[in-house]
């Protein structure tokens, strides 16, 4: 069997047909891909950029190349690789790895650019020796950490774990259901020395990945059918990995302001008279919030598009009403349309007049029961039926309502062992660079819910296109935070769900899906304790998405309910929220550009933690927003006792009192009213003064805390929140720096960027961790009035709006 070594020229594919196992070479070729047969198995390597090696190999001739996840555009951006020959083995580099190719068993082996192996596959061919699918397996290394795959449970270490995608309605899920609602088949795998590699297996049919549970020191990754297309990006660090993955699959956009406010939800709000009534109790009590959410019975028997106009009179009023208040409406839309032929319900009749509708593979309608009862499904596999989807928003963004909310999109299925549509269900793809071809639902299913919620997202951008679309989907796939937030579904009101959560949502953020949120209070259950619900509203306000809700026919669960003291915490935790938005949405826009997540394991930040060992250098149960603020709730919230928190470091503060600690260590007490929040020395994080809704302007200051130390900074970001203006240059973000001279601190603000102005008259510099002496401070020539805050430690200077320059604290 001869050897095809493949040049692609200019995108003209040259095959060269060659007895490569003959000659040893030793020359260097550069080619855009390679591909070499053996066996009946085709095996390409190429590169899509520096640092990112994607491998794809099919029976007979390599699968076809399209993607759900990886735009067409990034997969044919291809680098040139350098290609080596010696002997039996063919070497690819591409920047800083290599991919080193066995010719007789096609076996692959991506190395750093020290030579060492960060992944090495033991299958070759072998992987397709079956009739469909493939089973691939590859080493895995002792020290490796495992983190990602998006939306599963067990603990943050996916290490030793086995896991399947399949997107799954999973009520009352526990610590040990999987698969869940979404399939991100993508991890990480980092050292203890803080190493890190990625691979993202681009294929949505049902796939396995198993760290080392069937098998020690084995990766192996299974799927029943589709393509082995797969991509090894390089790092070296965990942050690098986020970038490459994010380059592969896109970052979220930046989701609107609001979107970062607290957010009310309920299955459901029934009436016009109610939903005010929460919008009047939100400001009553002086709970900042953005949103309210209204569930399904908003609708005319539970059918998407239409709404009960006994119940919701006037919508837009509604709408308008609730946006004076600062209060913006999202609604559910769910996939399923109601089969009700010649009931005059539009979507149904507009949607068989376009044939939209999933068929049998006899060309009967598929039908199955949801919540309207028997109900057809829209084939988001194509591009005329996402557009026709998505015009059927024009009604509800008319009436002023701001976001949609895509459930039930695994696609759930009522009455049905699978809970899902049959299988040999017939998908007519039609779709981006894919050939138009007929796919079955086995093929789809896991992408249904990400094409569901592209779908909205596409015809909201189209409806509203100076608007930053607002869309929340429960299930997705690798690629699907490009058009949504998410959500972790229908959780438990439980200790171990509180827990839970937060690694669900930390995995989540290292999977590409940086806004996510769980159901404060817990979905399901039984009804919280005022305890519980005290912590969830806590840890809540430091999670990417903040939304409380929970399911119908339970006792209420909104802030305020319970005893006032309790009401007070959550209120001063929700009020703490909205004063750090600066500093949150400059983490947002942050995210945009890089991928890197608002929520992150302390690792990603300190990635030097891993090597103290244990429970991720002891880190676990810690997590933090962005770069600076670390927090540390009890890892036994059920039972809180005393508790040490292990910081990253020495020289770290206190969040709510400003001082610094002592040493890296601190012995906590719990008390109900706190959180143990810590700040990276270094950080410079903004605040702003307390507003019910961002919505609302804020007046007065921009608050900057400066916690001197080393690589000290802070990034200042506003826009209009809303608008895709700020993609015009309408926004403001600037660097500022701080260091510390022998006489004092010196803050410098570098030039901004952006024709964005600023909502803040001034700032107020806080700097912190203060010892001594009473302050002068000077900006330029002009000296400027400085006060000590002896409690807090910390020095008080009033600025004017810095647009650059720099100010100079001395003792
Ligand atoms: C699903 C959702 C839940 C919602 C309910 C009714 O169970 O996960 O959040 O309240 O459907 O729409």
């Amino acid at each position: 069997m001869p050897n095809k070594l493949c040049r692609v020229w200019s995108g003209r594919c040259i095959a060269l047909l060659l007895a490569m196992s003959a000659a040893p070479l030793v020359r260097a070729d550069a080619v855009d891909r390679y591909v070499l047969s053996r066996g009946g198995v085709t095996l390409e390597v190429s590169a899509p950029a520096s640092g990112i090696v994607r491998v794809r190999m099919g029976r007979g001739r390599l699968p076809e190349d399209a993607s759900w996840a990886v735009p067409a555009s990034v997969r044919r951006a291809g680098q040139p690789l350098q290609l080596r020959r010696s002997g039996a083995r063919v070497e690819l580099v591409s920047g800083s790895l290599t991919a080193r190719v066995d010719t007789a068993t096609l076996r692959v082996e991506v190395l750093d650019g020290n030579g060492q192996a960060l992944f090495s596959d033991l299958s070759g061919r072998a992987a397709l020796a079956g009739t469909r699918g493939f089973e691939l397996r590859a080493r895995l290394r002792g020290d490796d950490h495992v983190f990602g795959l998006g939306d599963k449970t067990g603990g943050l270490d996916r290490k030793g774990g086995s896991f399947v995608m399949w997107n799954s309605d999973a009520y009352k899920f526990t610590q040990a259901t999987d698969p869940l609602y979404k399939s991100v088949p993508f991890f990480m795998a980092v050292s203890d020395a803080g190493k890190a590699w990625g691979l993202f297996l681009d294929n949505p049919w049902r796939t396995r990945m198993d760290f080392g549970r069937a098998e020690r020191d084995t990766l192996s990754l299974g799927g029943e059918g589709g393509a082995l297309d797969y991509y090894v990006v390089g790092g070296p660090t965990p942050k690098d990995v986020l970038r490459q993955y994010a380059q592969l699959t896109g970052a979220p956009p930046l989701m609107p302001l609001w979107s970062l406010g607290f957010q009310q939800s309920k299955w459901s709000y029934r009436t016009d008279a109610e939903v005010r009534a929460i919008a009047a109790r939100l400001r009553s009590e002086q709970l900042p919030a953005d949103v309210i959410y209204m569930d399904i019975d908003y609708q005319d028997r539970a059918r998407p598009f239409t709404v009960n106009g006994a119940a919701f009179p006037d919508l837009p009023k509604l709408a308008r009403d609730l946006r004076e208040q600062g209060l913006r409406l999202v609604l559910i839309t769910d996939p399923h349309i109601a089969n009700a032929p010649g009931q005059g319900y539009a979507p149904y009749d507009t949607g068989m007049a376009r044939d939209v509708f999933l068929r049998r593979p006899d060309g009967a309608l598929y039908a199955g029961d949801v919540w309207p009862g028997s109900a057809v499904f829209p084939d988001f596999s194509r591009e005329p039926v996402r557009r026709w989807w998505g015009d059927l928003y024009t009604g509800l963004t008319n009436a002023g309502v701001a976001g949609f909310w895509n459930d039930m999109n695994e696609p759930a299925i009522f009455n049905v062992p699978s809970k899902t549509m049959p299988l040999d269900v017939v998908h007519r793809i039609d779709s981006d660079d894919f050939a138009p071809r007929r796919a079955s639902h086995a093929e789809l299913h896991n992408v249904y819910g990400q094409l569901n919620s592209r779908a909205t997202f596409e015809g909201l951008l189209r409806l509203q296109p100076d608007q930053r679309p607002f869309v929340l989907t429960r299930a997705s796939y690798a690629g699907g935070q490009r058009y949504a937030a998410t959500w972790t579904g229908d959780n438990v009101s439980s200790w171990q769900h509180l827990k839970m959560g937060v690694q669900q949502l930390l995995n989540l953020g290292l999977s590409g899906f940086a806004y996510a949120g769980n159901d404060v209070g817990g979905y399901a259950g039984e009804t919280p304790s005022p305890e519980l619900l005290t912590r969830w509203f806590q840890i809540g306000a430091f999670m990417p998405l903040f939304r409380s809700h929970a399911e119908t026919h339970r006792a209420d669960q909104e802030p305020w309910v319970g005893p006032a003291a309790h009401v007070a915490i959550r209120r001063h935790f929700i009020a703490e929220r909205y004063r750090l938005l600066p500093y949150l949405y400059a983490t947002a826009e942050e995210n945009s550009r890089t991928g890197i997540p608002l929520l992150r394991p302390v690792f990603l930040n300190f990635p030097e933690v891993l090597a103290k060992g244990d429970r991720l250098g002891a880190t676990e149960d810690q997590f933090m927003v962005g770069g600076d603020l670390l927090v540390a709730p009890s890892p036994t919230p059920e039972s809180p006792g005393d508790y040490t928190v292990e910081l990253p470091g020495p020289g770290w503060f206190d969040y709510w009192t400003g001082q610094r600690l002592d040493g890296a260590k601190v012995s906590i007490t719990p008390r109900l009213e706190s959180l143990p929040v810590f700040v990276r020395p270094g950080a410079i994080v903004t605040r702003q003064p307390l507003v019910q809704s961002t919505a609302f302007v804020p007046t007065g200051r921009l608050e900057l805390h400066v916690y001197p130390g080393a690589d000290c900074r802070g990034e200042l970001y506003a826009d209009d929140g809303v608008s895709l203006g700020y993609r015009r240059g309408e926004f403001l973000r600037q660097t500022v720096r701080c260091e510390q001279t022998a006489e004092g601190v010196r803050i410098r603000f570098e030039p901004r960027e952006g024709s964005g102005t600023p909502w803040w008259s001034g700032l107020t510099l806080l700097v912190h961790g203060w010892s001594g002496g009473v302050p002068k401070a000077w900006a330029g020539m002009d000296s400027l009035p400085a006060s000590l805050d002896a409690d807090r430690g910390a020095v008080q200077v009033l600025l004017p709006d810095m647009r650059g320059g720099a100010v100079e604290i001395r003792r």
